[in-house]
């Protein structure tokens, strides 16, 4: 996810059970590559295999050079996205508009395949719209073309985020081809993950935003699968620490001036159901330097541990109180910003 799935959260997700975790997309046109933003997005230093890096363009024989480029670069496997609605990667009718020409995606998934000798893996939408929901003629055109995997979001490029996930169409998916297939969209807690695995016959599962601040959901769902029995939510020392090591991540990756402020959207959702959160929220949002920052988290995390063992998620104002300490992945709404996030690339 752009402007989330940076190379440490990404590091913080497989360490807290993910399987795989694929890069925020680097705009396959070379003339970016330069900027810092697609350097970045193009560090894989340290970072535990596989490398997945997310490319997005139009053009067949661009991305496919943008596929040789990022293999060059350390990316053991290359995601093409097909599945993106916003508008400065729509306008360039790339992302999910690429869902309405067939044909194109036929010559892109054949270039790109060709131009690399790692698995080139696809991410796309239900379809353009509701009417025309064809992502299962996609499917085959990936499959036929040697693509490895296709994770499915269960909307449509009309859809952009609104509006429930349609598992049908995903489900159709899994069952009409041979490649694995991983079901996408709003899996926010374990029961839902099993769920969806048993109605869509997916090989997978990927999560997105129910990650974001809550990354301990991938063990949480990994142990339900195997036992059927919910995992505790993590201890608070457990969740200070981990908070903690990726904050030191983040500021070494994005340096201590820019990374405090990028570190905010982090420290937002993982407080975002914690008591004294909207406090803390607030506090954190003047300050602009490391070592308070930390000082910050590090009174939030204090004051949580005198009042329990484990994090005890309540429910945002305005919503049924609801407080768990089993299971910390608990619903919660779709975000709105994919506008302003996604298409950073
Ligand atoms: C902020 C944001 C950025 C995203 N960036 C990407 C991206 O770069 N590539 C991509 O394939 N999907 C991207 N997505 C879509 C997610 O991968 C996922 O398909 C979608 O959020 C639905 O899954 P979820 O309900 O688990 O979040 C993004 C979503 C959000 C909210």
């Amino acid at each position: 996810m752009a402007g989330v799935t940076d190379r440490p959260f990404r590091m913080l997700c497989k360490r807290m059970g993910a399987g795989y975790a694929v890069s925020e997309m680097v705009a396959a046109n070379p003339q970016l590559w330069g900027t810092q933003k697609s350097r970045r997005r193009t560090d894989h230093v340290g970072e535990v295999a596989p490398i997945a890096v997310q490319i997005a363009g139009a053009d067949p024989l661009t991305l496919a050079d943008a596929a040789r480029h990022n293999v060059d670069r350390g990316a053991e496997i290359i995601d093409i996205n097909m599945g993106c609605p916003a508008k400065k990667v729509c306008n360039a009718a790339a992302g999910s508009a690429l869902l309405a020409n067939e044909p194109l995606v036929a010559r892109i998934v054949a270039a790109v395949v060709r131009a690399v000798d790692v698995p080139v893996t696809l991410k796309i939408r239900t379809g353009p719209s509701p009417r025309e929901r064809n992502a299962v003629a996609i499917a085959r055109i990936a499959e036929d073309a040697g693509i490895a995997a296709l994770a499915v979001h269960g909307r449509t490029r009309a859809c952009l985020f609104a509006g429930p996930v349609e598992y049908d169409t995903v489900r159709a998916v899994a069952h009409s081809v041979r490649i694995p297939v991983f079901a996408n969209g709003d899996i926010e807690t374990p029961q839902r993950a099993r769920e969806v695995l048993a109605y869509t016959g997916a090989a997978g599962l990927m999560i997105g935003r129910a990650a974001q601040g809550r990354p301990w959901i991938f063990r949480e769902i990994a142990h339900y699968l195997a036992t059927g029995t919910m995992l505790a939510a993590p201890t608070v020392a457990e969740a200070r620490v981990a908070i903690v090591e990726h904050l030191a991540d983040h500021y070494a990756f994005y340096g201590d001036v820019q990374g405090v402020r990028t570190a905010r959207k982090h420290l937002h959702w993982y407080t975002e159901q914690l008591p004294g959160g909207a406090e803390f929220r607030h506090a954190i949002n003047t300050i602009e330097f490391v070592a308070a920052q930390i000082e910050a988290v590090e009174q939030f995390f204090a004051r949580l541990a005198a009042d329990g063992e484990r994090l005890r998620y309540v429910a945002r104002s305005g919503e049924a109180a609801v407080e768990r300490t089993e299971g910390g992945a608990q619903p919660r709404a779709a975000h709105a910003n994919w506008r302003t996030e996604a298409i950073a690339a």
